[in-house]
């Protein structure tokens, strides 16, 4: 396991371009799959589970090139239904390449998800939208077996608003020549952008953004370029390092409407945030933040859950008494006990934390336990006094582009061992 070992203290200084977002290339790389044209995609951030999708799709039989942050899929090789297993086994949000090979091959075959460990990760929405669609699912040995011969028009209910399963579901219905709903869909920016890309491609999809999706598949298809929307929740991780560091940062190539949760809590917080022209925004905080009473995750446009680590750093170093709740998954408190040893004052009870603001954290031998409770450990070493040992940088690079480069280049002492 490789670390990051962060002297703290530093303020962080200076500008950062935010990256394309790691939850809307996802989606959008599964969906090049359908096509079976030549996509070319911008904005692709440099992360680990880009790599590891990538890996899926040459194996499927797609040609695969990718130069600095532009990736090229040609997927008219595409002569395999089979997700590869190991592959799918790393990254649980791979499930959603069935919905797309399935609207290419009217079939497809995987083992069941495995990804980051927050909690059970069903996949029963996934498994209802699909049999809804006519889609009949075999289980054996640990593996899924679809078969969408019969893939029919459809309406769908999802009992909770889930983004995989509302991006599973646009996927197969691309391929279908007809017409799909999902009702209480998600409403995530990155649900946008995969519909904003699959109308490129020749699919008429309308209703993103708000919770009723209609899709509109076809058998025509089109060669496409597409730019990936910016990663709202690595913004909010850059503008908490500026709040818990005291510092100044200018973070650019924004979507201001995808961080309006995040900018207003900072806000609600005490801090000052500046919009510059209409895609840079300017943090600059030089005194502690105040815990506001609660916090709750909720689907978007609520708080989002991605941010729940990083914001519980700031609330450990705010002034007052915070509580957060955690609506979204279970398990996703591993970054308390992590923190406590840091000095925080934490207490979990179920999915409700209670922190109490303390002046300083102090640097540990840390454990990041998943992507995002990891981010939350980084923020935390940058402001700590002394050195902190962050191991399990692996899960961080899953979702952050050099995040010890990034920050150095801010002013922070990190380096990678
Ligand atoms: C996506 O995960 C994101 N991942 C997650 O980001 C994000 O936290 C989550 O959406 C919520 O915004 C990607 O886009 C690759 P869900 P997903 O289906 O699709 C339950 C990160 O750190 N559920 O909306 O898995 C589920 O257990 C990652 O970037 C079912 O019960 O999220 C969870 O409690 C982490 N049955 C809740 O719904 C299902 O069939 C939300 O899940 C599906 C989900």
């Amino acid at each position: 396991m490789s670390k990051l070992i962060i002297e703290g203290g530093s303020r962080l200084s200076g500008k950062i371009r935010i990256p394309g977002a790691k939850n809307s290339i996802l989606p959008i790389l599964a969906a090049t799959v359908i096509s079976g044209k030549k996509t070319v995609l911008h904005d692709c951030p440099l992360i680990k589970d880009v790599e590891l999708t990538l890996d899926i799709l040459r194996k499927l039989g797609c040609t695969v090139e990718s130069e600095g942050s532009t990736v090229t899929v040609d997927s008219s090789g595409v002569d395999s239904h089979v997700i590869d297993s190991t592959l799918m086994e790393k990254m649980r949000s791979s499930i959603i390449i069935a919905g797309a090979i399935i609207a290419r091959m009217r079939k497809a075959e995987s083992a069941y998800p495995g990804g980051c460990s927050l909690g059970p990760r069903p996949i029963d929405l996934h498994i209802k939208a699909f049999r809804q669609m006519g889609i009949e699912i075999n289980e054996n040995y640990g593996n899924l077996y679809f078969n969408g011969e019969n893939l029919r028009e459809s309406d769908i209910y999802l009992d909770f608003p889930s983004v995989g399963a509302t991006e599973n579901i646009m996927l197969a219905a691309s391929g279908l020549k007809g017409k799909t709903r999902i009702i209480n869909a998600a409403r995530e920016p990155e649900i946008e952008d995969l519909s904003a890309f699959l109308n490129k491609i020749g699919v008429k999809v309308s209703g993103s953004g708000g919770s009723v999706i209609e899709i509109e598949g076809t058998d025509e298809f089109t060669d496409a370029e597409h730019t990936i929307i910016p990663d709202r929740i690595v913004a909010a991780t850059y503008m908490t390092a500026a709040a818990v560091t005291k510092g100044d940062l200018l973070l650019e190539n924004l979507c201001y409407n995808h961080i309006v949760p995040t900018v207003s809590l900072l806000e609600r917080m005490g801090a000052k945030l500046l919009m510059e022209g209409d895609s840079s925004l300017r943090i600059k905080i030089s005194k502690r933040l105040n815990n506001i009473n609660v916090i709750r995750t909720a689907p978007h446009p609520g708080f989002p859950t991605d941010a729940q680590s990083i914001i519980m750093t700031l609330s450990a170093l705010s002034s007052g008494t915070g509580i957060i709740i955690e609506n979204i998954f279970d398990g996703r408190f591993r970054h308390c006990a992590e923190l406590k040893k840091m000095g925080a004052d934490i207490s979990v009870y179920g999915r409700l934390a209670v922190i109490r603001g303390v002046m300083s954290l102090y640097g540990a031998k840390v454990t990041a336990p998943d992507l995002r409770s990891g981010a939350g450990l980084v923020v935390a070493a940058l402001a700590a006094k002394g050195q902190t040992e962050v191991s399990g940088v692996e899960f961080v690079e899953r979702g952050y582009e050099d995040i010890g480069g990034a920050l150095s280049s801010l002013g922070a002492k990190i380096k990678k061992v």
